[in-house]
């Protein structure tokens, strides 16, 4: 059945089973890019389902972090753990992040050709989900997300607050057991903002991920269990 209506029943539409979160585990991480030193050996350690923003200034090595925690690029040194695997080389970072990772960005990085339904189905692409699971699997995301009435529209005809929720439902069209968002609201106005985080927040408590958000709003942070604060590549006491 095709999904109309903006506001479903959240019993009704919760299509991706629980798998509890993973833990995340970094020791002594250090990132220079050059002669840049963006982290100087980073340790933390955040719980299996935790919700944690990481807050600082901007330079400070947040994007960064985000990206070695999600295999987007690799630490000269150190250790990243998620849900008991250490963080792979490149050669199988791609694997991993499909079984273990959601990522939302800033900008959307939705795909400007394809409809808010087909930007959630290439997260599916090559995960062994048949064609027409891929399909409804998107769709019902769409309901969850308070989209089930735009799933044919284009980016372009989409609000701001509205892609960057297409967004989210593709970050968790994989199961993710960890989903790791960079300043997720950094590019949305106030009421755009809340709405994205109460949907964050939603999707924490019904899928159980853990959620590493990078933000310096602190609407984020007033949501968050807990905050980290990097300052200048460090983690701050
Ligand atoms: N690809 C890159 N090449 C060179 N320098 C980079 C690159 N990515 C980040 N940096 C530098 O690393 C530091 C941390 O950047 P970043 O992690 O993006 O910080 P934040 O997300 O907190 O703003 C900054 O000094 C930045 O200029
Ligand atoms: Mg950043």
């Amino acid at each position: 059945m095709a999904p109309t209506g903006s506001e479903h029943d959240p019993d009704d539409t919760a299509v991706v089973p629980k798998r509890g979160g993973a833990e995340v585990i970094a020791e002594q991480v250090v990132k220079t890019y050059g002669t840049v030193t963006a982290l100087r050996g980073v340790s933390f350690r955040v719980g299996a389902g935790e919700f944690v923003v990481i807050a600082g200034p901007s330079g400070s090595g947040k994007s960064t972090l985000l990206n070695l925690i999600g295999t987007l690029d690799q630490p000269d040194s150190g250790a990243i753990v998620v849900g008991g695997r250490p963080v792979p080389l490149p050669s199988e970072a791609v694997e991993f992040r499909r079984r273990l990772v959601g990522f939302v960005f800033q900008d959307n990085l939705l795909l400007p050709y394809l409809s808010a339904q087909s930007n959630i189905e290439t997260a599916l692409m090559a995960t062994g989900v048949g064609r027409e699971a891929r399909q409804e699997r998107s769709q019902k995301l769409l309901v969850e997300v308070g989209l089930g009435h735009r799933v044919r529209h284009l980016p372009s005809e989409l609000s701001a607050g509205e892609r960057q929720r297409v967004a989210v439902a593709r970050a968790l069209a994989n199961e993710p057991r960890l989903l790791l968002a960079d300043e997720p609201t950094g590019a949305l106005d106030s009421a755009s903002s809340e709405r994205v985080l109460s949907l964050l927040s939603a999707m924490r408590e019904r899928h159980g991920m853990t959620m590493i958000i990078a933000s310096h709003d602190d609407a984020v942070t007033g949501r968050a269990d807990r905050g980290l604060r990097l300052t200048d590549g460090q983690i701050q006491a």
